[in-house]
This record gives C-alpha cells, sequence and structure tokens, in this order.
C-alpha cells in the first residue's frame, strides 16, 4: 500500500523571479509502506528538495504530494503530515536544540502536542531504539559525530513517524560514524516496520535499499530494484553517479573480456562470481 503519493511534483525556488531554480521538475512516484529506498543523483540534483516537500516544509509549485492521503499544501494536514514524515538532515549540531538530550527528544512530540507522560515514554524508546539509553540525562556536547547523528534520530523518532527520510545523515561522519547510523536504521527498519527513504552519495549504502530513485537536474532518471540500478555502471555515470565499487570491478573485468556475472553489487557477490570462474 502507498503510504507517500507524488504526483506530477514541480517546485521551483524563486518562482516567476528571473532567478528561478526549477529544483524539481515533473516527478511521480508512489512509495509503499514498509520499503527501503535509496535516493541518489549528483549534487544539486533536488535530492534535498524532493526531502522538504515529502514532510510538506515546501509546498508543490505544481502537482500534488499526499501522504497517508493527506495532501501536504493543505495546512489543516500539518500535523498529520509532519508526524507521518519525519527527516533527519546532515549536520547533527544544526539540529540539537537542548542542552539536555531527553529534552532535545522531547522537543519534536512537545511541539505536537503530545501528553508529558507520552512524551516521556517516547523519549525512552527512542533512545532504546537508536542504543543511546544511558545517555538521557546527559548532554549531546561530548559525543562523537555519530552518537550526535544517532540522537537526532532519536528526536525525529520520538515523533513516531511511519516514514524516516534521512538526508545525508552520514555525510559528515567518520567510517565508525557512518557504520552506527547505517546498522541503527537498518535495525530500526526491521523492529519498527518503518518506511525509509535515505538520501546518500555513498553508493555501498544505497546497495542496502531494496529501490534505488535516481535524480538529475531534478527529474526522476532511475526508478528500479536496486540491484539493476546499481549495476548499470555506465548508465550510472551518465548521470554523475557511482556504482559500488563491486559492481565497478565487475564492470571492468567485463570489459576486458572475463565472463562475470552482469548483476553484482556487493563484495560478497563479487566472491562468489570470482570463485565459479575457475
Ligand atoms: N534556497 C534556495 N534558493 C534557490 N535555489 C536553491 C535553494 N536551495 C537549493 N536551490 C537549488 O535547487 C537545486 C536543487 O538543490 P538541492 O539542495 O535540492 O539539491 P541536492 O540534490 O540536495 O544537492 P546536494 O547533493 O548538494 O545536497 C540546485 O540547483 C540548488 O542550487
Ligand atoms: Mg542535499
Amino acid at each position: 500500500m502507498s503510504i507517500i503519493s507524488v504526483k506530477n511534483l514541480t517546485y521551483a525556488y524563486n518562482e516567476g523571479l528571473e532567478d528561478e531554480v526549477v529544483a524539481i521538475d515533473n516527478v511521480s512516484f508512489d512509495v509503499n509502506e514498509g520499503e527501503f529506498i535509496a535516493l541518489v543523483g549528483s549534487n544539486g540534483s533536488g535530492k534535498s528538495t524532493l526531502a522538504r516537500l515529502l514532510n510538506g516544509l515546501y509546498k508543490p509549485t505544481k502537482g500534488l504530494v499526499t501522504v497517508r492521503g493527506f495532501d501536504t499544501a493543505d495546512r489543516a494536514f500539518t500535523f498529520d503530515v509532519r508526524s507521518t514524515v519525519g527527516v533527519v538532515f546532515q549536520n547533527p549540531d544544526n539540529q540539537m536544540v537542548a542542552t539536555i538530550i531527553e529534552d532535545d527528544i522531547a522537543f519534536g512530540p512537545e511541539n505536537l502536542g503530545i501528553e508529558p507522560a507520552e512524551i516521556d515514554r517516547r523519549v525512552d524508546w527512542a533512545l532504546e531504539c537508536v542504543g543511546m539509553k544511558e545517555h538521557r540525562k546527559g548532554t549531546p556536547f561530548r559525543l562523537s559525530g555519530g552518537q550526535k547523528q544517532r540522537i537526532a534520530i532519536a528526536g525525529v523518532l520520538a515523533i513516531k513517524p511511519k516514514v524516516l527520510v534521512l538526508d545525508e545523515a552520514t555525510a559528515m561522519l567518520d567510517p565508525r560514524g557512518k557504520k552506527e547510523v547505517m546498522d541503527t536504521v537498518e535495525r530500526i527498519r526491521s523492529s519498527e516496520d518503518m518506511t525509509v527513504i535515505m538520501i546518500t552519495h555513498f553508493p555501498e549504502e544505497a546497495a542496502r535499499a531494496d529501490r534505488v530513485i535516481a535524480l538529475d537536474r531534478g527529474r526522476i532518471v532511475i526508478d528500479e530494484p536496486s540491484r539493476s540500478a546499481l549495476s548499470d555502471v555506465e548508465r550510472l555515470r551518465s548521470f554523475g553517479l557511482d556504482a559500488p565499487l563491486p559492481a565497478r570491478v565487475a564492470h571492468t573485468l567485463r570489459r576486458n573480456g572475463i565472463a562475470i556475472d552482469k548483476d553484482v553489487i556487493s563484495a560478497e557477490e563479487l566472491k562468489e562470481a570470482l570463485c565459479r570462474l575457475k
């Protein structure tokens, strides 16, 4: 069942002015409940703009975005939309609002007018989800980047969204922080049955998703299961995107006459495909 529906969506910054930028250009797609989608595209292709359109932070210039059937352009549904689609942004420092972690996490549900006892339960649950329960009374400032981003994710989880959108949530983290956040997202996805839309520049992260949507200059150019999307090295390259390293290795070998499987995207698969060659 579709939880988000996007129909002929166009979004222009500075509409009608000399410096108008059409950031999203007539885009349509549905997000089904429980899906894990990677949203990819080169710099300026419109990914962050789309993220903000999905939770009603921006209203469409043309077209329609509905979340559980609610039109995001209708102010009467702001609550329904914002409480269904939660967005985590790139820089965890810009997302911290309080000096004590539990207050920070309570901020979202407080804004939605949730009652205190329920907020308390949600703070507990959200911290548990991201594996940071023991930090409840602590301050976010001394945490590592990965831990801060997990707190930011907890802050969004406390809204109890059905859809979690991560806008390059791992971009500023070191490899360990990246892994912490990715593992956290996968754990939440399986235990809470959450729909996840992950914006990423890292093809290896995109490979964890079920489906890949690629944007190029505001348009959808690929919308396919991740395997076919990420193994087509040449097509990705034509949009300024990299395939995962194992897919690139397989591609190079194939071009050199080695009969290796076409749809390799993970290191494990590459290893198996190489072993089968003998
Ligand atoms: N506030 C703004 N005013 C005017 N133009 C903007 C604004 N924000 C973004 N844009 C333009 O809209 C287009 C899409 O930007 P957006 O930030 O959505 O891309 P992105 O895919 O998220 O890029 P990145 O990979 O760099 O994060 C770009 O051309 C960008 O310059
Ligand atoms: Mg962006």
